[in-house]
């Protein structure tokens, strides 16, 4: 993949995070969300690729716009996989609370897990731990492995993990070790890369989300030299059905971030629209709006932040 392409997908998020921002506390999650979507589509369709999406706003007949399997850019360029989420966590933005994010993950054509819109049973854990972790083990056997990893007590260590009643027991054994938790309201995505910086305060990611946000979340992981690992979680028999199509056969298997992103090169890119522990949201003044993005790559493991200030009287051109 050509290496520009990555700062060129960097435009597609601002593009939906300046749209979203406007959207704050306003309690309309709908409306948000909207305005995140065309946003995006409308600046994808000026990049040079032959974007296919594989994760996006829902199957062609329920979503208008960033459908799976809608082809996205302009054709010419590299072919890719495309996972979108215009708006991650659209009740943080129609709250007004933290950690919200306009995220795109790209690889190669055929690189990127289908997967489907369930939930999914995730770790994940920042470079130090990687390697450490196994989703299969206990929470305390998780927890007392990342701890030394670390070189920390497990007294230390801060679990993120979504507020959510089907998270009780597991919350109950994250107390029990010792560990302390920071119990989030949405936004696993960036929870997940939250375990990569020390100084967001958080070491590891557990409990249960959407399995498209995992391939988002290991995408992301990939580029940080930290670890994902997931396992799909169909609850119903339609589910179940629905992992077989997209070609998951074992849906006990533990998909490794390798299962997730094939190859060696990706790109994941986020801007904040709400403000959180890594990115500054987005800001209005007069006529500028200012962004704070991250731009990561795996190939190279090279991560940017970009501080963008844009116009908002002068037209967006292509
Ligand atoms: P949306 O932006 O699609 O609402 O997702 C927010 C989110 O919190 C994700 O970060 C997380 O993976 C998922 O929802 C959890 O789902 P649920 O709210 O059903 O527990």
């Amino acid at each position: 993949m050509n290496r520009n392409l990555s700062i060129e997908l960097v435009r597609v998020t601002e593009a939906a995070a300046l749209a979203a921002g406007r959207w704050l506390g306003k309690g309309k999650k709908d409306e948000v969300d909207e305005a995140a979507t065309q946003g995006m589509r409308d600046m994808f369709n000026t990049i040079d690729m032959k974007g296919t999406v594989v994760i996006g706003e829902g199957e062609m007949d329920e979503a208008p716009m960033l459908y799976i399997g809608e082809e996205l850019g302009t054709g010419a360029g590299p072919e890719v996989d495309i996972a979108v989420d215009p708006l991650e966590g659209t009740n943080i933005v129609a709250a007004g609370t933290s950690n919200s994010l306009a995220t795109i993950a790209v690889a190669e054509r055929g690189n990127l897990l289908h997967a489907p819109d369930m939930y999914m049973e995730k770790i994940a854990v920042g470079p130090e731990a990687a390697g450490k972790i196994d989703i299969n083990a206990s929470v305390i056997e998780n927890l007392t492995a990342v701890a030394k990893a670390k070189n920390k007590k497990i007294e230390d260590i801060v679990v993120a993990i979504l507020d959510r009643k089907r998270h009780e027991k597991i919350i109950r054994e994250i107390r029990e070790s010792g560990a302390r938790i920071k119990l989030i309201q949405d936004g696993d995505v960036a929870a997940a890369i939250h375990t990569a910086f020390e100084n967001t305060g958080v070491d590891i990611l557990l409990g249960s989300g959407g399995a498209p946000e995992g391939v988002l979340a290991a995408t992301a992981l990939k580029c940080l030299g930290g670890e994902f690992q997931g396992k799909l979680l169909p609850q119903t028999e339609e589910e179940r059905i629905r992992c077989k199509k997209m070609g998951i056969e074992d849906v006990n298997r533990v998909l490794k971030m390798e299962d997730i992103v094939k190859g060696e090169d990706a790109f994941f890119v986020a801007t904040a629209v709400t403000d959180g522990e890594l990115l500054k949201g987005v800001h209005y003044k007069g006529n500028t709006g200012t962004t704070h993005s991250i731009v990561m790559r795996a190939g190279t493991g090279t991560i940017r932040f970009i501080e963008g200030q844009h116009s908002l009287k002068r037209k967006i051109q292509a």
